[in-house]
């Protein structure tokens, strides 16, 4: 038998660690064990020769085999232990549990407040009505003037503004929207549809030289108010108006239009209030509420303890309106109401705070 060296012994203690790392199952590391410290294992062998070296040599050797012996069989028992606890824990590599639940791909959908939106239009359109849309970005003349709000007039504190020039401003309301739809009516050759927006409105219907068709429209939209925000207000919100404009419109069909849409979207069993309010493009005018669902008409934070919740304002357009749209008001009248589109959506859904609607927290959206 050829020499053994204490190297010898410390290289096989070495190389029998490794293998014993890499075993990636029970199985293997047996396999590793047998072939160092079985009977014909490699370190066994060496033990053997040790009988053979000169004899001062053999208690370092022997002390030495000894000692890798012993490593050799904790690595091993360590490792059996780890991989025990990997394959219960069903991560052990050839471990594969079918009942697990798979994991799919993230799946997105629409927001509460789009379903909201497209639901609310479905209505309209259902009704007769086109949806059409105006800018944010909008002129002063549009947001204030042409719906007949005096300069300086203190209706304008309600909606604290952001301003971008002093003609051009964020729109606090889709109002603005009706004086745009009300000139889109007039036929393509009449000078209505090219005046600037912001001539003075009576110019509207002196320059016009046709018969305007009827308006009928619903302007979804972003509106802006320097607001701080409560459980119902935000300084970003969504509006949606309706405007009316036909031979022989009443408050009667106001009413029942604004009950209409309001029974098909809350439900049928909706009550729906009217009070007489004010807004510069409607006279009359009336704000609209609906039963408040928190509290069951109980009285709770979210209605103000009123039972009642408000969901916009309405009336019939102000002659000086119809005016700024290029049509006559001897010949027309028409309706028109707003409402905001995240408290319909906080009454529908149950939502106590607005904020929830524009935080974008998974745990929210997933329930929709
Ligand atoms: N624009 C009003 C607001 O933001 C709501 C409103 C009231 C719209 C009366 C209307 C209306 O069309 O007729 O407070």
């Amino acid at each position: 038998m050829a020499e053994i060296s204490l190297e010898d012994i410390g290289k096989l203690a070495e190389e029998a660690t490794e293998a014993i790392v890499g075993a990636a199952t029970p199985q293997a590391l047996d396999h590793v064990r047998v072939t160092y410290l079985g009977r014909q294992g490699k370190l066994t062998l060496l033990l053997r020769g040790i009988g053979q070296l000169p004899a001062d040599l053999r208690p370092q050797a022997g002390k030495e085999a000894n000692r890798s012996r012993q490593l050799i069989e904790a690595a091993i028992e360590s490792r059996r232990e780890q991989l025990a606890t990997e394959e219960a824990a069903g991560r052990g590599t050839d471990a594969l549990d079918v009942t697990l639940p798979g994991r799919g791909p993230q799946v997105g959908h629409r927001h509460p407040l789009m379903t909201t939106l497209e639901h609310i239009l479905d209505i309209f359109v259902g009704m007769g009505y086109t949806a059409v849309q105006g800018p944010e970005v909008e002129w002063c003349a549009l947001n204030w003037t042409a719906l007949n709000y005096p300069p300086d007039h203190p209706a304008m504190d309600e909606q604290d503004s952001f301003y971008i020039t002093d003609q051009i401003m964020l729109r606090t309301q889709t109002s603005t929207a009706q004086i745009r739809a009300m000139r889109a009516r007039h036929d393509e050759s009449c000078p209505v549809r090219a005046l600037d927006w912001r001539c003075p409105p009576q110019e509207a219907l002196a320059a016009c030289c046709c018969t305007p068709a009827p308006t009928r429209v619903v302007v979804p939209g972003r509106t802006y108010r320097r607001e701080n925000v409560t459980l119902t207000h935000s300084d970003i919100f969504y509006q949606v108006e309706c405007l009316l404009v036909d031979e022989g419109v009443t408050f009667a069909d106001l009413k029942g239009t604004l009950a209409t849409f309001l029974r098909a979207y809350l439900g049928p069993n909706t009550r729906v209030r009217f009070r007489p309010d004010f807004f510069p493009f409607t006279e009359p005018s009336a704000d609209f509420s609906v039963n408040c669902e928190f509290c069951d008409a109980q009285g709770c934070r979210f209605c103000k303890d009123s039972g009642w919740v408000e969901i916009g304002g309405s009336g019939l357009v102000h002659p000086n309106v119809l005016i700024a749209g290029g049509y006559d008001p001897d010949r027309v009248s028409g309706f028109a109401f707003g409402f905001g589109l995240e408290r319909l959506a906080q009454r529908r859904f149950g939502i106590q705070h607005i904020r929830t609607l524009y935080e974008n927290d998974m745990r929210f959206l997933r329930q929709f």
